[in-house]
């Protein structure tokens, strides 16, 4: 194919804006899937991102064009995930292509991931079309958004794409776009060593790993040797095509187009987005600039909630890993929990996109400890270790100090919601960066500890915000903080999956907080239970669940027998989800609600 006859884009978009929609009505009104054939967001391959509508693993389309010029085109479209936690992925990918198309929600304006996708997008050198979508709602103001986008990216957005994708409208516009404003690839060398980048990876169950490339120098073909060159593998390829978005072979794969490779990988581990793919004998010396393998940021303990279902549990591990280069995880040994994992993930969502899918896919419900992130702990003889759990705290009077990540993150809110997510940032340790105005929104910028964002934060921002506030951050490194560990002991007995790293200052009002939290969320038994929190030896907040005095259900429901054996039964299904600690019966949502700081 000509060179001038190909265009490679992606779309950015915030989350619920639309994107997936107009992907489906290229592909549609091109007529690349037969309608009958055509799956709502066709592109969101697992169930679990239908249902969450959150596009989790790039995927991509070739799309054949009958331009208003006559010619013939091929425009390949990349689907780049939307959510922070995939940022570097999203950086990586974006790299493939020449242009984006910015899709903008018109009876919402810009928002948060907007801003960071579409940065991401100019730092790509991307040419941008604007396209302003849902114009068919009452509360479009495409006028407003488009002098926004001008406003707040400073982007050209009077020739603006004014779109329904949901009705169809103008996406005859959004084609001609895609062709006369977005660029051609660069020339490429047909006839050089193979130089590929590798956009994105899956596993399929009968082909073997599936490799998205993109080639930018020399040909790709069945038969051919390759190697990827971050880890030095080589590989047969025993299949060469393209997306349309069922996946059809091709003779070769030139300069400037998009397609996939098979050859029989098995994990989706051994092949790194933004990896570079050569010949495995003469092939180019230097890779793509730039490459890094995305490094989990968060890690938490995974433990099933019936310890015979630890084999289980690591199984569902073993396949999901295989599947996603960026989850670790290692067997952990808990005093408390017994026998489970300690895992790695990009952000809080990829925490709950993996555990959501165990419990669901693999039937096993487990115990989440709290999220924590990487300190990096000095110690006073030199050395630096790498902690990715409280609970292996060293010993403090070895330590000399203790660094915690941070992040720049960037928040947009209506004005009448400002000072609330303020406050917030402020009671997370936060240091305001920047204030500015958006149209009618505030936009701030505020440093934070990556510590106190990992957990619950975005879902007080959405509730002080009532939904209004979009939120976006990115990391920024590591600073020295007064960070200890603070333990919690249920019936004197330390509950290791409770301990949390605390800034030395907050840690009485945490650990108080704590306190009432389990005292509210674990039963009463027969006894009295002492709960605490505790720095070092020292007890810094203490309650007392008190003990139970008569069979409950005695008392209550007296002669009504229905009633009582309903709440025998409703405890007999709780107990189910409780763990035993020394005597004590903790149930497991204690274990992520303790935590949550209101
Ligand atoms: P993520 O995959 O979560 O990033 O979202 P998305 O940006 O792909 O958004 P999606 O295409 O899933 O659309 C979000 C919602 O907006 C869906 O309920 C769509 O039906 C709706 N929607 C999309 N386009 C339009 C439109 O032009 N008009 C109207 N009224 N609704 C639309």
């Amino acid at each position: 194919t000509k060179l001038s006859k190909i265009r490679n884009f992606s779309i950015v978009a915030h989350i619920d804006h639309g994107k997936s929609t107009l992907a489906d009505r290229l592909i549609q009104s091109t007529n690349t899937v037969a309608d009958r054939d055509m799956k709502e967001q066709l592109l969101d391959s697992m169930d679990i991102e239908r249902e969450r509508g959150i596009t989790i693993k790039a995927n991509t389309v070739r799309i054949d064009y009958k331009a208003n010029d006559g010619e013939d085109y091929i425009l390949n479209l990349i689907d780049t995930p939307g959510h922070v936690d995939f940022a570097y992925e999203v950086s990586r990918s974006m790299r493939a292509v020449e242009g984006s198309l910015l899709v903008v929600d018109a009876s919402q304006g810009v928002e948060a991931q907007t801003l960071a996708n579409v940065y991401t997008a100019i730092e790509a050198d991307h040419e941008i079309v604007p396209v302003l979508n849902k114009v068919d709602l009452p509360a479009a103001e495409p006028e407003r958004v488009a002098e926004q986008i001008e406003d707040v990216i400073g982007i050209d957005a009077t020739d603006a794409c004014l779109i329904s994708a949901k009705t169809g409208l103008g996406i005859e516009d959004v084609l001609e776009a895609i062709v006369t404003r977005l660029p051609a690839p660069l020339k490429g060398d047909e006839n050089a060593p193979l130089k590929a980048m590798l956009v994105d990876s899956w596993y399929d169950a009968y082909l073997g790993v599936i490799v998205l490339v993109r080639i930018i120098d020399g040909t790709l073909k069945k038969g051919q040797r390759v190697k990827f060159m971050s880890n030095n593998t080589l590989h047969h390829v025993d299949r060469v095509g393209v997306f349309r978005p069922e996946m059809e072979q091709v003779d070769q794969l030139g300069p400037g187009e998009l397609g996939f490779l098979t050859a029989s990988i098995k994990q989706v581990r051994d092949t790194r987005v933004g990896d570079t793919i050569t010949n495995d004998r003469n092939g180019v010396e230097v890779p793509l600039d730039g490459f890094k393998p995305a490094q989990p940021v968060v890690f938490c303990g995974l433990f099933p909630v019936d310890s015979a279902e630890f084999e289980d549990l690591r199984d569902a591990i073993d396949k999901l890993a295989l599947n996603d280069a960026s989850f670790s995880y290692e067997m952990e040994t808990s005093a408390a929990l017994g026998f489970g994992f300690r895992c790695g993930f990009l952000g809080l969502l990829h925490l709950e996109v993996i555990r959501d899918r165990i419990e669901r896919e693999y039937n096993i419900e487990l115990i989440t400890t709290a999220p924590s992130v990487i300190y990096h702990v000095y110690m006073k003889d030199g050395e630096m270790i790498e902690m990715h759990n409280p609970a292996d705290m060293p010993d403090m009077s070895k330590v000399d100090h203790l660094e915690e990540p941070r992040i720049k993150a960037t928040i947009l809110v209506p004005d009448e919601y400002l000072g609330d997510v303020l406050k917030l940032c402020q009671d997370r340790r936060g240091i305001q960066e920047d204030l500015t105005y958006a149209g009618s929104r505030a936009m701030v910028v505020y440093d934070l500890p990556l510590n106190e964002v990992v957990f619950d934060f975005y879902d007080r921002l959405k509730s002080v915000t009532k939904g209004y506030a979009s939120f976006d951050y990115q990391m920024t490194g590591y600073r020295e903080d007064n960070l200890v560990k603070m333990s919690v002991l249920v019936n004197d007995e330390p509950v290791d999956a409770l301990s949390t790293m605390v800034h030395r200052d907050r840690a009485e009002t945490r650990g108080r907080a704590m306190c009432e939290k389990l005292k509210d969320l674990i039963p009463r038994h027969m006894f009295k239970i002492p709960i605490q929190a505790a720095i070092g030896g020292k007890v810094i907040a203490r309650e007392t669940l008190s003990a139970l005095r008569k069979d409950v259900t005695a008392k209550c429901y007296g002669g009504d027998a229905t009633r009582k054996k309903k709440l025998l039964e409703k405890q007999k299904a709780g107990k189910k989800k409780m763990r035993q600690f020394g005597k004590v019966d903790i149930p497991q949502e204690a274990f992520i609600s303790a935590l949550k700081m209101d």
